[in-house]
């Protein structure tokens, strides 16, 4: 009888899981997708989705992709099979998540793209992200400024390093500084010595730092043997804290440090900052994007408008997109911004 009815028990428990993706929780499931534990942004990112989701009453399926495509694909199936009702993605690369994609639109899942874009498929539901053009600008704005291109009379050498091509950000990144760095190109009062001023031959496969800091080794190596490098626009800190080991290592005039942007206010870039290696940041609170993705994840199973504030085109269609705003930080602004805010304790900086 005792059997008969824990039988009875578990049969239904497995229904409500099939049928309403609770698990025997009562709560919806989320399918939380990054891309890597490789590069600090996305673990603080997945750990505040998870916070924020469960605090919202969510259950969360939360996975890491490995940097690998394939990887993502299937961990998305998983998702779709297990009764997620909604899925989380940050890809790791732009167009290769069509079939997950599909098979979600299949099962009536909506997707939000996190932060980088998917691709080429129509069934991204959102976008939520920071203005990436924004970061962009802010990073040339910051070169522009630091080396008074407006009236110093120059000139001045300059190197490029992007991101990666299979994201869609790297170029947004980019093109937005390098519009507002170009007039001064043109006008010779900029220098790029090694000439490499094109996102391709700038952009650094899976932001790999350690891609980075060759090809920046090659370029000091190369063409600054007695020359002053005086700023490095790098799209992001992990490309940044390659370019300072290359400069820290192959850099003869140290006296002449260049100005070096990045993007993320990393733990290492942060200390970087600290030190005088790298020269600004941009601060993207990952908080405020893992707030405003639950807020959108809530709308849509409630049925509700979901609040939007842009579109991007994703070749596709038109995707409504949430753009969070980018703040620029420097080495003064690190305490009200990263600690007073609570977004790192003191001593996670070595302060
Ligand atoms: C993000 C950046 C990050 C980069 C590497 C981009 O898609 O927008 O914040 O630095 O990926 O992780």
């Amino acid at each position: 009888m005792l059997k008969k009815i824990l039988g009875t028990i578990l049969c239904a428990a497995i229904a409500c899981a099939a049928l309403t993706g609770c698990a025997g929780s009562g709560k919806k499931k989320v399918g939380i997708s990054m891309p890597t534990k490789d590069l600090q942004r996305w673990n603080q990112d997945g750990d505040y989705m998870k916070q924020k989701f469960e605090a919202a009453g969510y259950e969360v399926d939360l996975q890491y992709a490995g940097g690998k495509s394939d990887t993502q694909l299937s961990q998305l199936e998983n998702m779709i099979n297990s009764g997620c009702k909604v899925l989380v993605i940050a890809a790791v690369e732009a167009s290769s998540l069509g079939t997950a994609l599909d098979k979600a639109a299949a099962k009536k899942i909506p997707v939000i793209a996190y932060d980088r874009l998917i691709m080429g498929n129509e069934n991204v539901s959102y976008y939520a992200t920071f203005d990436n053009y924004k970061v962009g600008q802010i990073q040339g704005e910051f070169v522009k400024k630091a080396l008074d291109l407006d009236n110093a009379a120059g000139p001045f050498n300059i190197e490029f390093t992007a991101g990666d091509p299979g994201d869609n950000n790297a170029t947004f990144f980019f093109n937005g500084a390098f519009e507002v760095l170009k007039p001064y190109i043109d006008s010779g009062k900029l220098v790029c010595v090694s000439g490499q001023t094109d996102f391709d031959s700038v952009a650094t496969p899976e932001w790999s730092t350690a891609t980075a800091q060759a090809r920046a080794e090659n370029i000091i190596g190369s063409n600054y043997a007695d020359k002053q490098i005086d700023a490095w626009l790098c799209s992001n800190d992990s490309t940044a804290q390659g370019v300072v080991n290359a400069l820290d290592s192959r850099y003869t005039m140290k006296d002449k440090w260049p100005v070096v942007t990045g993007q993320d206010c990393d733990i290492v870039s942060v200390k970087n900052m600290i030190a005088g290696k790298q020269t600004m940041s941009v601060f993207k609170d990952t908080r405020t994007l893992a707030e405003r993705t639950v807020t959108m994840v809530n709308q849509i199973l409630d049925g509700k408008e979901v609040e939007t504030n842009n579109t991007y085109d994703n070749n596709k269609k038109q995707v409504a997109s949430y753009l969070c705003d980018p703040v620029f930080a420097d080495k003064d602004s690190i305490q009200k911004i990263l600690i007073d805010s609570g977004y790192y304790k003191a001593e996670d900086i070595g302060l």
